[in-house]
């Protein structure tokens, strides 16, 4: 990639410098009654969840939820300076808005919770997101070059990577889950178990569906569907940000993938820092296939 941008600090995050440049009006975003957050750390099912999430609204009607591209159906908060729909698009969107985002907790615009907002909070293991993640920021063009691998293990671990560190962002929900009006839901879960998941997103959202729409969504949601389905499978996102030229952003969707990339040397590190990392959680994950 020709040209790459760069991190800064915000807040104590590190994130792209051209977001930084609107944190502002990022963090004083007015959420209204009734709007619903996405949010996760990147590279842990985000967008999944929006296409789950539109199908439950629209009580799994495949066809409404092809009216447009996923990100203009759920607009990125922190990218609404960079592309369309942008501040302007979302502030005139109408209610009941559903929103995408990557903040931690500690930053989501405070007009979300004084409005207790639902929000959706989806976590994966961080094995899994590193990899994702490092495949991801080869074609990310507002971040720096991930090569090498050995040394984006050890920039994931001090989370010198944008939107921060993994493990205050997924503990972080975990500890205020409750305090707020959060679903915290496991990529892994929703792996093993889609219809179960569903069902919690459906409930949370205020919606009783019957087991066979139920079954219509996770057969929609399935990773080898949703790949071809050109308005959520990424296809049509600005190439300035994301190019997907060589490299697409659907890329597997499995668990345990993280073993095509770890060396056993830096799995050992990078689980003696885990250990230190999640020890004052009660939040556990499963990377196993
Ligand atoms: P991989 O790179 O491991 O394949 P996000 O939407 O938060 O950026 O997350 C992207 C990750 O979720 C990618 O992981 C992507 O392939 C995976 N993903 C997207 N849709 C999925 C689906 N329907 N089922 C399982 N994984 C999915």
């Amino acid at each position: 990639m020709a040209t790459r941008g760069k991190l800064t600090i915000v807040e104590g995050m590190a994130i792209s410098e051209v977001i930084a440049a609107n944190w502002d009006e990022i963090y004083n975003f007015q959420a209204r009654p009734g709007d619903v957050l996405i949010d996760t750390y990147p590279k842990s099912g985000t967008t999944w969840m929006q296409e789950i999430v539109d199908l439950v609204v629209h009580d799994g009607d495949e066809q409404i939820c092809r009216r447009a591209p996923i990100f203009e159906r759920m607009p990125f908060l922190e990218l609404s300076h960079l592309m369309k729909p942008g501040m302007e698009e979302i502030n005139a969107m109408p209610s009941p808005r559903i929103l995408k985002t990557h903040l931690p907790v500690q930053l989501v615009p405070a007009s979300f919770w004084r409005h207790k907002c639902k929000v959706i909070y989806v976590a994966r293991n961080a094995k899994d997101v590193l990899t994702s993640y490092f495949h991801f920021d080869t074609i990310v063009g507002i971040h720096p070059d991930p090569e090498p691998f050995e040394d984006y293990v050890l920039r994931f671990m001090k989370g010198d990577v944008a939107w921060g560190s993994w493990y205050d962002h997924v503990k972080g929900f975990w500890e205020e889950r409750n305090e707020h009006n959060v679903l915290y839901i496991l990529y892994e879960d929703l792996k093993k178990n889609p219809q179960q998941e569903i069902r919690k997103v459906a409930k949370f959202l205020g919606k009783e569906l019957p087991e066979d729409v139920l079954n219509k969504i996770a057969k929609l949601t399935v990773f080898e569907v949703m790949k071809t389905n050109p308005m959520a499978n990424f296809t049509g996102f600005p190439k300035e940000l994301v190019d997907q030229s060589d490299k697409c952003f659907m890329r597997k969707g499995k668990v345990g993938d993280w073993k095509t990339m770890f060396s056993a040397q830096q799995l050992e590190i990078f689980e003696a820092n885990y250990k230190q990392q999640m020890s004052n959680t009660t939040l556990t994950f499963s990377d196993k296939i």
